[in-house]
């Protein structure tokens, strides 16, 4: 059944757990999604990007959660826009069923001036206003992701954009918000605390400090009801590195986030966790791995369909890291 993000953010909140939010491009991933979903009994969010949207198109994107829901009528079902950057992207989303929408008004933010902020605060403003009348929840972003937008994601060094913005601009302000909260009313905020999109994260498995737990739970502290979301939360697992570099690939060691870092920001607050990456790693080593071992094969299942199982243990196990399992 479809449900809003602030209906399921609310019970994770009061039950004290965390959704996995997983991206969705095809069918394969929806798939691998709602099997674990239903294996563990969680409660699901697929987020589409707006390169999703294009990829799929948005009428096959709609039926095919259509047809997962139907699928699995048990499983509580929160179809949310990932980054997206302005009204028009937000309203289409929700057109085409989607019970939750983010506006990103930091995407366009390349430093935290006044103006940036002011513009955030109004465009998330009248999204929320816009939302909140068809019953659609809105998360908003505020801090700067070292993100793929900035170019501070994809850098294989894992040092994101430092040098070009300092710590200080790149961590959200606990005052700035409180303050952001009031003015727009979102129903989750996404916080910028040290991770950035992709794989390249760090070059070292980073400690508390690296990732300002300390922003977590001071936010946390002045924003008890504000449900809090991280972003670039994929733990890029060594094991998957591995397999893809076994058969062939040539990916440069790296570390995500670790699975126990983002089990400390459940405990302050976080209820909803992004995870793109580690689905498109678990999915491709595999492929990989089915190419380089059996060369004459050249049915698509025989790829896609240890890839979708693959996809399906790594949801399982964050839907059981995370707490989820058993709250559907
Ligand atoms: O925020 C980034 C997500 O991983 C989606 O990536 O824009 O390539 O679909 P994408
Ligand atoms: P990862 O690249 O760490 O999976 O982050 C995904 C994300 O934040 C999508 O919004
Ligand atoms: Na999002
Ligand atoms: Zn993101």
């Amino acid at each position: 059944a479809r449900i809003t993000l602030r209906q399921l953010l609310d019970h994770a909140a009061e039950r004290g757990y965390g959704v996995p939010a997983f991206n969705i491009n095809n069918m394969e991933q929806g798939l691998a999604i709602m099997e674990a979903a239903a294996a563990v009994d969680a409660p699901v969010i697929i987020q589409a990007s707006r390169g999703a949207r294009s990829y799929a198109g948005d009428i096959m994107l709609s039926k095919m959660i259509d047809a997962l829901e139907e699928m699995y009528p048990q499983i509580p079902l929160c179809l949310h826009q990932d980054h997206g950057n302005d009204e028009a992207t937000c309203a289409t989303a929700i057109k085409y069923g989607f019970t939750s929408v983010m506006m990103d008004g930091s995407l366009k933010a390349d430093a935290k001036t006044a103006a940036d902020y002011e513009y955030n605060v109004d465009i998330t403003r009248r999204v929320v206003e816009m939302a909140h009348w068809v019953g659609a929840s809105v998360e908003g972003e505020l801090g700067v992701l070292g993100s793929l937008e900035h170019g501070g994601g994809e850098q294989e060094d894992g040092h994101g954009l430092e040098g070009k913005v300092s710590r200080e601009q790149l961590l959200t302000d606990p005052d700035q918000a409180v303050d952001f909260v009031r003015a727009t009313k979102v129903d989750a905020l996404a916080i910028a605390m040290g991770t950035s999109h992709g794989a390249y994260k760090f070059s070292r498995k980073p400690d508390g400090e690296i990732l300002a737990m300390n922003v977590i739970e001071e936010i946390h502290r002045r924003l008890p009801n504000t449900h809090l979301v991280m972003h670039g939360s994929s733990s890029v697992p060594q094991a998957l590195q591995d397999m893809f570099n076994q058969f062939g690939g040539e990916m440069p060691q790296t570390w995500g986030v670790p699975v126990e870092e983002i089990v400390r920001g459940i405990r302050h607050g976080v209820r909803k966790v992004n995870i793109d990456t580690d689905c498109r790693l678990a999915m491709t080593a595999i492929f990989r791995k089915v190419g380089a071992s059996s060369k004459v094969e050249f049915d698509p299942r025989k790829f896609l369909k240890p890839a979708m199982d693959s996809m399906r243990e790594l949801c399982r196990e964050r839907f059981e890291q995370f707490g989820a399992a058993g709250n559907a």
